[in-house]
């Protein structure tokens, strides 16, 4: 979508960057010429990742080991990209736990470990980035959220998940106000479904892809394609998008909206039964 070397020069950081939507971004990123550090805690996955991706693009990639959930891991992950790069111009918080279940089910250990995963992650990673940045007084950063359409809604049976991606959302809209002053863009997306494998095996094992065909939810009738998602993200990261902030931009073929809108379930109406039930509503009229 961007132009060739649309992102030279920037040193970008993507939180769960070795797998799924995090690594298309990544390599989206590269393919527009930034370098990129990707980070989460299997290091073996992400030096894989890594040489892959520098065979395929040609750029320079990072791989840092990192659990977003602890301080001190994130404060190393920012001094590796510094000594690496000596530069960091966004930061895509996209690392994220989840899986299905009846909330009655749950301990409070669970919903600590989705809340902090996904919640305190985004938290920790964007006050380390944050404090450096503003502390430099480099303008020009951006930070960059994956939330869900769930965030707005909620969600039965992801409510942990829901309560972070809630959480997410609110710290987007207002660290875009309030960190604008530093030159710092803060927006999000909103995706609907993707298919990857941290997320289909655990929102949807066994039988359950075929039972509940996340496609048929979708007014586009189909699932996203990586490249779509990490088209937008590289947007939003990029220059071009300078005016944006605070923004949380939807991409999921109006999936959610078609749960919301209450007369929806008539879709599955056919021509001739709207013949019908038109005859019927003109003589109620008569
Ligand atoms: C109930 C569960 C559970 C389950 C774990 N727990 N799985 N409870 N049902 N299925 C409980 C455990 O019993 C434990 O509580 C607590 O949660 C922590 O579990 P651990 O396994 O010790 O945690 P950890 O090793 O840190 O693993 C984190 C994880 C795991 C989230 C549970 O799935 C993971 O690493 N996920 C990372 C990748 C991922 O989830 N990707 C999908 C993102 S998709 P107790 O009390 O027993 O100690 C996404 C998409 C949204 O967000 C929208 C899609 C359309
Ligand atoms: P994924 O491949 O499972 O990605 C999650 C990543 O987070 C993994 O690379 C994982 O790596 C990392 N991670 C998990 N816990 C971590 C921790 N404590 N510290 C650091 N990294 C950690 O799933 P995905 O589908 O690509 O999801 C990417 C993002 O998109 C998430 O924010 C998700 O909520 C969002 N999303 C996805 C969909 C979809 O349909 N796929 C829909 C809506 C939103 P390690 O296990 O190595 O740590």
């Amino acid at each position: 979508m961007l132009r060739e070397g649309a992102l030279k020069g920037n040193v970008i950081v993507v939180t769960g960057g070795g797998t799924g939507l995090g690594r298309s971004m990544a390599e989206t990123f590269l393919r527009l010429g930034a370098q990129v550090c990707i980070t989460s805690r299997k290091l073996e996955v992400l030096q894989a990742t890594a040489a892959e991706m520098e065979k395929t693009t040609g750029g320079t990639v990072l791989p840092v080991a990192c659990d977003v959930r602890k301080w001190q891991d994130v404060d190393q992950l920012l001094a590796a990209v510094l000594a690496r790069f000596g530069r960091v111009d966004a930061l895509v918080n996209n690392a994220a736990g989840n899986f299905i279940s009846p909330t009655e089910r749950l301990s409070t250990k669970a919903f600590e470990t989705i809340i902090g995963i996904v919640l305190m992650g985004t938290v920790n990673c964007t006050l380390a980035f944050g404090k450096h940045w503003i502390a430099k007084g480099e303008p020009g950063k951006r930070v960059l959220n994956i939330t869900t359409t769930y965030a707005w809604t909620g969600s039965a049976y992801v409510v942990p998940s829901a309560c972070a991606k809630a959480g997410v959302l609110a710290l987007t809209r207002s660290l875009a106000v309030e960190w604008a002053k530093y030159g710092i863009r803060t927006n999000a997306i909103a995706p609907g479904p993707f298919p990857t494998k941290g997320a289909w095996q655990r929102l949807l094992p066994g039988e359950l892809a075929e039972q509940f065909d996340m496609a048929k939810q979708v007014p586009l009738a189909r699932v996203g394609e990586h490249r779509e998602l990490a088209d937008l993200a590289s947007f939003l990261v990029s220059d071009y998008s300078g005016y944006i902030n605070g923004e949380v931009i939807t991409i999921d073929g109006g999936e959610w909206l078609k749960g919301a809108g209450q007369f929806n379930m008539l879709e599955q109406l056919d021509p001739a039964m709207w013949d019908a039930i038109e005859r019927m509503v003109r003589n109620v009229k008569s």
